[in-house]
């Protein structure tokens, strides 16, 4: 198998924390990574790196892992640019707005469907993504959930079935009837397709009792939780998801200090998406307040055409870092470790022997630059399974 090595880099982010330098991003200054395959080999010191087949000189500049994008809604069609013009306008976010891709959606073709994740796929990984999420729960029929969860698996591992996104249209008069839809016919439609369920809790989509029997139903077919939690409002998500061991309560914007103490003490990743905030002119979630309780934080993108139109891991990280009391390396640990425990995942989100190799080459000499530097395009080459992609 041939080897590659990266030498000659001036800050290594490997997240691997029993290097015992005094930080969980394993930090390795002139450092070296040897790929061997799809599978990091070595890492070190730049002077003591073994010989290999190629070698590529980092000269001075900053390598760290792939970027763990653990949620997203890519399996969509058309555009809300008008809904986001009236947001920016003073228009409140309501999430009604679902209806209007779901429409679209319905009208697209598989091709247009999977044409649309290709695209947004490879604008991620252009800025350093090599693992994502994604969902359906903008089909919300037998037929278009299934048909987004197929079109979701020919592009990813990480496929999430989101029946209860919202309630269709068509049960608007039979929530309960919708519920049942989704937790019988539907999840035996999806559950073949995906490794996760997720449900929308929020006042106007299910409550904690509907998310608890979606979430319950999913698990009995060896469906994996994961729950849109506290978003718009204070509500049973997030407590509901460490109830359950679900594997991320995400969003986690308007959290009691009971929820926060849930969240430091459980086994449940608290996955903040800061593009949503942003999109949709919200408060933003503590993460600050979480990472004190002891929590595991997540940082994802919650890509969609709705409340948060942006692939950017690097963007995320700035917001993190400039409004939601991250420092620089919680908020590169929380895009990449993080999103790792977010999927459970121990392959990815770091650079050790072992560890699949998604690394990023940044042209700036450390990943303090992804948001001292926001805005600016910083990735300069992407690995994925030791494959040079970007
Ligand atoms: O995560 N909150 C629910 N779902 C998406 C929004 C989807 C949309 O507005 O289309 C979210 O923000
Ligand atoms: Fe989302």
């Amino acid at each position: 198998m041939t080897t590659t090595a990266v030498t000659h880099i001036a800050s290594l982010v490997t997240n691997d924390p029993s290097l015992g330098n005094g930080t969980p991003l394993g930090l390795i200054q002139d450092a070296a990574v040897v790929i061997e395959g799809d599978r990091i080999v070595w890492t070190g010191e730049s002077s003591k790196a073994p010989a290999t087949d190629n070698v590529l000189d980092a000269a001075g500049r900053a390598v760290i892992p792939g970027f763990v994008d653990s949620h997203s809604h890519l399996v969509f069609a058309g555009d809300r640019t008008q809904e986001f013009n009236a947001r920016m306008s003073g228009q409140p976010y309501t999430a009604g707005g679902i209806r209007t891709t779901v429409a679209a959606t319905r009208q697209a073709s598989d091709e247009q469907l999977s044409d649309n994740v290709a695209r947004y796929l490879a604008e991620a990984l252009r800025q350093g993504t090599t693992t994502l999420e994604t969902k359906s729960g903008y089909g919300l029929t037998v037929e278009d959930e299934a048909r987004a969860l197929r079109i979701a698996s020919r592009h990813t591992d990480e496929v999430t079935y989101l029946g209860a996104h919202v309630v269709s249209p068509d049960y608007a008069d039979d929530p309960a009837g919708y519920v049942d839809l989704v937790t019988g016919p539907m999840l035996d439609a999806c559950a073949p397709h995906a490794r996760w369920i997720d449900v929308f809790c929020e006042r106007g989509a299910f409550d904690g009792d509907q998310a608890r029997a979606i979430l319950t139903a999913g698990r009995a077919k060896g469906l994996v939780p994961r729950i849109h939690a506290n978003q718009l409002t204070y509500g049973p998500g997030v407590q509901l998801a460490v109830e359950l061991d679900a594997a991320s309560a995400d969003h986690c914007t308007h959290l009691t200090d009971a929820d926060v103490d849930a969240l430091g003490q459980g086994g449940t990743v608290a996955t903040l998406l800061p593009g949503a905030e942003f999109s949709t002119r919200a408060t933003w979630p503590d993460a600050r307040r979480l990472l004190d309780a002891g929590a595991t934080v997540a940082l994802s993108t919650d890509c969609n055409p709705g409340s948060s139109f942006t692939s950017s891991m690097p963007f995320c990280i700035a917001l993190a870092v400039r409004d939601m009391g991250m420092t620089p390396d919680e908020a590169l640990w929380s895009a990449t470790a993080g999103g790792a425990a977010a999927l459970r995942r121990t392959d990815i989100g770091r650079i050790t022997p072992g560890a699949r190799a998604d690394l990023v080459l940044l042209d700036a000499p450390s990943h303090v630059h992804l948001a001292y530097r926001p805005g600016v395009p910083l990735v300069s080459a992407v690995w994925r399974g030791g494959e040079r992609v970007e």
